[in-house]
């Protein structure tokens, strides 16, 4: 008799693991960073005066546009390149601590959305080596976006995870700060 009621719990204990996830398909499964930083970066936006304090400069306009203002129909086709200033708090003046070196460029002509790729580069004590980020930014919808941290090197040799980037100050047309919030789901 002792076989049978083995049987009987190991045959319940397989239904109990089956059935909720056939019976709930859209349960996700949750998922824990293994770590999270914080960055804050500062773009200065070139407006045709400031070529030496900007750290933005658009590089590529349709032929509606120009290089010095973004574009008519929502800056489609502006390609804007960028080398900011990294630091760990929200202040401008801190001392930083990398560099955010990258690209972005309008990908919508009746809204405003953009595609971003671009690296944090770090040499400092607290951080070596770089962070590489890409994703889409639908700047119009959300409040904050999600970005995919395609992967790293040095400190962050092979890791992976999301950032979540949300506009953190503006000022006028030239000035922008970034708040990036890292979490990584891949860690070595
Ligand atoms: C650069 O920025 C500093 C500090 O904001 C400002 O004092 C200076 O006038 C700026 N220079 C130019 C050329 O915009
Ligand atoms: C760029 O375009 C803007 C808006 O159309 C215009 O005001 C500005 O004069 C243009 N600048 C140059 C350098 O062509
Ligand atoms: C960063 O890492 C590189 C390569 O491992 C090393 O040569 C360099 O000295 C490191 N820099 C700092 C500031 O730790």
């Amino acid at each position: 008799m002792k076989e049978p009621t083995s049987f009987v719990i190991f045959f319940s204990f397989l239904l109990f693991c089956l059935v909720p996830s056939s019976a709930y398909p859209d349960v996700k499964k949750q998922h824990y960073p293994c770590k999270n930083l914080v960055f804050y970066f500062h773009d200065v936006i070139y407006n045709g005066k400031n070529a030496a304090n900007a750290t933005s400069a658009i590089v590529g306009a349709p032929k509606w546009g120009n290089l010095t203002i973004l574009a008519d129909k929502f800056h489609f086709g502006d390609i804007v390149v960028f080398n900011d200033p990294v630091t760990l708090d929200n202040n401008f003046h801190s001392t930083p601590v990398g560099r955010a070196q990258g690209m972005y460029f309008y990908d919508t002509k009746n809204t405003y959305t953009a595609w971003l790729g671009f690296s944090f580069v770090f040499h400092s004590a607290e951080h070596n080596g770089t962070i590489n980020f890409i994703g889409a930014d639908p700047i119009t919808t959300l409040k904050t976006k999600d970005i995919s941290v395609v992967g790293g090197t040095g400190d962050f040799f092979m890791h992976r995870g999301i950032a979540t980037i949300m506009g953190d100050a503006v000022e006028g047309n030239v000035y922008f700060r970034l708040r990036v919030d890292i979490k990584f789901y891949e860690c070595w």
